[in-house]
Order: C-alpha cells, then structure tokens, then sequence
C-alpha cells in the first residue's frame, strides 16, 4: 500500500515539474542571509563569462611556464588542468565559443600536458609559444586584437615555485 501511494505521489510531482514552464522556474526564489529575493533567473545571469575564464586563463597560463622551467611539473600540471577546467565553464555559459575553445584544447592545450606529463622542457617551449600564438590569434578573430597575451619576464612572486619538488 505504501509503495504505491509512494510511487502515485512521484508521478503526481513530475507532472507537476512538468507543467512548469522555463519562465514559471525562473522565477523561482531561492532566498539568501542577503537577498531576500534572489530568483534562478538572476543566479543564471552571474555565471563567469567569458572574461572572467580568460583572466584565469592569463593567470594560470603565465605560472604553468615558470612551475615547468623550475621543474616544479607537478606544479605545471596543476595549473593546466585548472585551466582546461575553467575552459569548460565557459564553454557551458558562452556556448558560441564551445567549438572553438574545444578544438583549442585538442590542438594546442592537450598537447601541453603531454610534455608535461613526459616532463620535456625542450617540447614545452615548443609547444608553450605554438599555444602563444593560437591564444593570440583567436582574440584577433573574435574582434578583440587589443588583447595579446605577453610573458611577464618574472616569475610568480607569491608561489614556492619548488614545492614539492625533490631535491
Ligand atoms: C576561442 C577563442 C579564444 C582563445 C583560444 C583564447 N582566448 Fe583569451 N579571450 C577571448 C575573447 C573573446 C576575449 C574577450 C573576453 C570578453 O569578450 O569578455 C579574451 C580575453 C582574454 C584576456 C583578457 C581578460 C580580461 O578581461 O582582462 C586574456 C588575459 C586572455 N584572453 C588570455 C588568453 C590566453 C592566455 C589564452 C591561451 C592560453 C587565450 N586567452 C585563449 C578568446 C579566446
């Protein structure tokens, strides 16, 4: 008897689901301690953009190539993935760049955390300007040639760039 008043109440609660419109959940309010009225609506318009994923990407991208000169892969490797991860992000809330960003990470990204992961400095380099270069050129084909990614000449002044690192 109860499993059948349990299975009657899961169908009559995805009907109900089913009845709401995109527009009716929306406009569901999940409250915060600071806003009362918080809406899904407005939670969707704060996902990170794209800007907010490339100030990462120039952030993790510029340590990925000190953590690997100073032999820190470990490190290196971190960073990458971090990156490929913020990328996915992206490609879910600016979905007009997925393919694009996608081929990125196959053509140029994924090729990378190979030479890391064989710990090839020589390969690195190598593949580290190619990656150079495809960043830049996708911000001139997506209108923003202003925005060239530069090696900053020093490395990152608030990591331990050998951190477990065996000496
Ligand atoms: C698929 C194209 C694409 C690729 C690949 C790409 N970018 Fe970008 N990047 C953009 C666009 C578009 C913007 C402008 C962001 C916006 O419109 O909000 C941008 C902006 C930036 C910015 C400026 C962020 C800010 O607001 O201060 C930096 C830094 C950056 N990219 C670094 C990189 C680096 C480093 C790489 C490579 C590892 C890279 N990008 C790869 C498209 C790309």
């Amino acid at each position: 008897m109860k499993i059948k008043l349990l299975i009657l109440t899961m169908i009559f609660s995805f009907l109900f689901s089913l009845s709401l419109s995109a527009n009716d959940i929306s406009k569901v309010i999940v409250p915060t301690k600071h806003n009362k009225e918080l809406t899904i609506s407005d939670i969707a318009k704060i996902q990170p953009g794209l800007g907010v994923v490339m100030m990462e990407f120039g952030h993790r991208f510029y340590i990925v190539y000190y953590a690997a000169k100073a032999k820190n892969w470990k490190l290196a490797e971190y960073e990458l993935n971090e990156l490929i991860e913020a990328q996915e992000v992206v490609e879910i809330t600016r979905p007009k760049y997925k393919d694009a960003l996608k081929k990125f990470e196959n053509d140029y990204l994924k090729r990378l955390l190979s030479t890391i992961k064989a710990q090839n400095w020589k390969n690195f380099i190598t593949i580290y300007e190619l990656t150079t270069k495809a960043c830049n050129s996708c911000h001139i084909k997506t209108g923003h040639p202003y925005i060239q990614y530069k090696l900053p000449k020093t490395p990152p002044l608030f990591l331990d760039l050998r951190a477990g690192v065996e000496l």
